[in-house]
Parts: C-alpha cells; sequence; structure tokens
C-alpha cells in the first residue's frame, strides 16, 4: 500500500494541478481576518486592506479579508467530489479600533459564504484550547457593563458538497470497514466540544517564518482525516502552513495535496515528514494501548464485549470495528520533494498482541472475564 503527497508553494485561489471533482476531503485554516498576525498577508492580496485599517473601518477590511477567503473556497466548490467534505478550524477576532473594542466572527462569515456557495452546513466542533495560562478577562474586571466574556475557543465548521457519499462496490466497502476508529474514539471525536488538545507551541527561530506559522495540533487534521475519509482518498489543505495536515494525511493512509505561499515552510515541511515514520507508528501504538486500557477497564467492571477484530485479535465493542486496521508505515521517499511518497506494511495482525508487553492476552484472560453464561457471544474471547 503507498500514498501519494502533493506540495504546491503557489497560491491556492488558483488551485489548477487539481482536476474538478477529484478531492473527498479537505481539512484546513486559513489565516484569520482581523488577527494582526494575517494583516500584512491579506494587504499583499488587497492593498485596500490596510487603508481601510488605518481609517479605523474595521467592518470594511473584514470583509475585504474574506472577499479574499472568497476566492479559495469557490475553488474548493470545484475540487472537491460530490459527497465530500471540508473542514475549516476558525477563530473570531476581537479588536479595538480608534477605542472601539469589537468581535468580528470569523467562523459565521465563512459558514455564510460557504452555504451561498452550495455547500451544506453540518453540526460542527467547538475547540476549547487547552492553557496553563490564567484566565485572560478582557474589560472593566469586577465592574459591570464593560467586561467581555474571554475567547479561548475556536470553530471547526464542517460542510459537505451535496448528499452522503455512497459506499456501493465491494472494494469501497471494504475500504470503509478497514478505516473504522474504535467506539471509544467516536464518542470522544464525534463530541461537539474538544477540551482534550493543546495549541501548538511555534517552535521556529527564524522571525519571519514564525510570524507567519500558526500550525494547529496534529490531532486535530488527524482526527478529521480519520472521522471524514477512507484510506486511499485525497485530502487537501489550501493554507498548508508547516505541513500539518500532510503529516496526519500519511499517517492515516491517505493521499494528500498542499497549497502554501510561502516557500519558506519547505525546510520545516520535510524536516516533519523526515520524522513521519516514527512519529505515525507511535501515534498508532498510543491509540492500540489506548484501547487495550479501555478493554481492560471495561473488564474489570465486569462488563462485555461481543465482538473480536480480525486483524488484531482484541475485543472491540462494535461490528463495525471488526476489520480496523492501522497500518503502519515502511518507509518514505522524498526524492521528489513536491511528489512524496509513503509505503505501508499491508496487514500488521495478531501478532501485534505479543508487542504490547505482558501481552493483551494474559490481560484478557483475567478471572474477571464477564459470566460466561451471561452471554454466549463472549465466548469467542477464547479464541486466544
Ligand atoms: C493559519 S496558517 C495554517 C497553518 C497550518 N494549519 C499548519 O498546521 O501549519 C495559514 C497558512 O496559509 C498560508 N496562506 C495564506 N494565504 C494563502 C493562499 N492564498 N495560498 C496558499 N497559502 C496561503 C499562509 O502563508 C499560512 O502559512
Amino acid at each position: 500500500m503507498q500514498s501519494i503527497h502533493n506540495i504546491f508553494f503557489e497560491n491556492s485561489k488558483n488551485m489548477s494541478n487539481i482536476p474538478s471533482n477529484s478531492i473527498d476531503l479537505v481539512v484546513t485554516s486559513p489565516p484569520y481576518p482581523m488577527i494582526q498576525m494575517w494583516d500584512e498577508l491579506f494587504n499583499t492580496q488587497n492593498t485596500k486592506i490596510s487603508k481601510y485599517l488605518s481609517d479605523n473601518n474595521g467592518m470594511a477590511a473584514f470583509n475585504l479579508m474574506h472577499e479574499n477567503l472568497n476566492l479559495i473556497w469557490n475553488e474548493l466548490w470545484r475540487v472537491v467530489k460530490e459527497g465530500g467534505f471540508v473542514c475549516i478550524n476558525i477563530g473570531d477576532a476581537t479588536r479595538t479600533l480608534n477605542n472601539v473594542f469589537a468581535l468580528y466572527p470569523n467562523h459565521s462569515k465563512i459558514i455564510s459564504n460557504m452555504l451561498e456557495l452550495g455547500f451544506q452546513s453540518l453540526p460542527e466542533i467547538l475547540w476549547r484550547k487547552q492553557t496553563n495560562a490564567p484566565n485572560k478577562f478582557m474589560g472593566s474586571g469586577m465592574l459591570p457593563a464593560g467586561a467581555y466574556i474571554t475567547l479561548k475557543h475556536e470553530h471547526i465548521l464542517i460542510f459537505r458538497k451535496g448528499g452522503k457519499r455512497d459506499f456501493k462496490k465491494s472494494n469501497e466497502k471494504k475500504e470503509r470497514r478497514e478505516s473504522s476508529f474504535f467506539w471509544e474514539e467516536r464518542n470522544l471525536w464525534f463530541s461537539d466540544i474538544w477540551m482534550d488538545l493543546k495549541g501548538t507551541p511555534q517552535k521556529i527561530s527564524d522571525k519571519k517564518i514564525r510570524k507567519r506559522s500558526a500550525a494547529f495540533p496534529f490531532d486535530i487534521p488527524y482526527r478529521l482525516i480519520n472521522m471524514f475519509s477512507v484510506k486511499g482518498d485525497t485530502v487537501l489543505d489550501p493554507f498548508l502552513g508547516v505541513g500539518t495536515t500532510t503529516l496526519a494525511a500519511m499517517s492515516a493512509c491517505r493521499n494528500s495535496i498542499g497549497y502554501e505561499l510561502e516557500q519558506g515552510f519547505q525546510d520545516l515541511i520535510l524536516l516533519g515528514i523526515d520524522n513521519i515514520v516514527s512519529y505515525s507508528n507511535d501515534r498508532i501504538d498510543k491509540r492500540i494501548d489506548k484501547h487495550l486500557s479501555f478493554v481492560e477497564e471495561r473488564i474489570k467492571n465486569g462488563k462485555e464485549f461481543k465482538h473480536i477484530n480480525n486483524y488484531y485479535n482484541f475485543p472491540v465493542i462494535t461490528k463495525q470495528e471488526i476489520d480496523l486496521n492501522l497500518n503502519k508505515l515502511i518507509s518514505v521517499n522524498t526524492e521528489n520533494k513536491s511528489k512524496i511518497e509513503i509505503n505501508y506494511l499491508e496487514n500488521e495482525q495478531k501478532d501485534l498482541i505479543i508487542d504490547t508487553g505482558n501481552g493483551l492476552k494474559s490481560k484478557l484472560l483475567e478471572p474477571k472475564l464477564p459470566n460466561k453464561k451471561k452471554s454466549s457471544k463472549t465466548g469467542t474471547f477464547y479464541r486466544y
């Protein structure tokens, strides 16, 4: 099994390298309108923006910045397949212009612009960023009618082009089953508020590059890719930054395409890719370990499992998880820096259980196994 990853250092307002109706999923985070760090970039796209900002005309600048993003959303409408998803991570901005403090609601502007293009809006995720810093309250302190709510969440907007995707052919159904995730992951990933992910610290020494980087944590694209696409799909990020979406697609056995204006990010992107084999395999091991702990805990609590996964031979909650298969990475080929290949282990099976220290086998056969009489289906355990 192989995946291919294209990276273009070009403006994504014209993605002519991508044929129409060819993208299964978009995962992205654009520059945030009205957040100061992006003023300069927006201004290079439309010089009227800095004029409006210096005239303190916040709403006019906000609208023009979104007009610029619309060029890219418009291209998404062309390249995304029927039934394909678009996930956009965006934060609202607060800003004081001419002594007037205001919120610029980027998320609602993007929703209305995407709806106008024809995308369907789906329930969204609020990413409540974990932080060690004490609450930063804004405004008049303990005196009423002049203090503002703290803004510590971002939005992950979710859209679909057209109706539900069909998985009709038997190979499509198989890919889908192999791309399933654990029941307990579903419970976390599909909740409407994500509270467990920290922002990503910017470890970049070059000042100019650091000014332009705002990477999201790996788990944001990694979860979204697992939630809204299947293995072998193509994932696009039109605002690639340091390449987090590409890395997540590599880990999840999907192809990817990224567009980034800043050529200076190339070395950082390649650095991430150079480490992707060990990083991904470690991530996969952690998912499996977490599942094994979940299994152990459930058994301790006297609960039962009705199904066994065909590849790993461990219990899973639902029938949908029995073909779940997390392919480990074997190698990466970066000879061509804009078209990178990843090779995967076909089916790493069963003996993975032995890799888990003292062994799942013994863990599962501890005396607290559910009472055999209660459910004959739990008998599948004894396949060990
Ligand atoms: C918020 S950052 C994305 C960060 C990314 N999610 C990551 O994890 O590194 C937005 C990125 O979009 C890039 N960008 C802005 N406008 C662009 C355009 N029209 N075409 C391509 N890239 C663009 C910026 O240079 C910046 O790196």
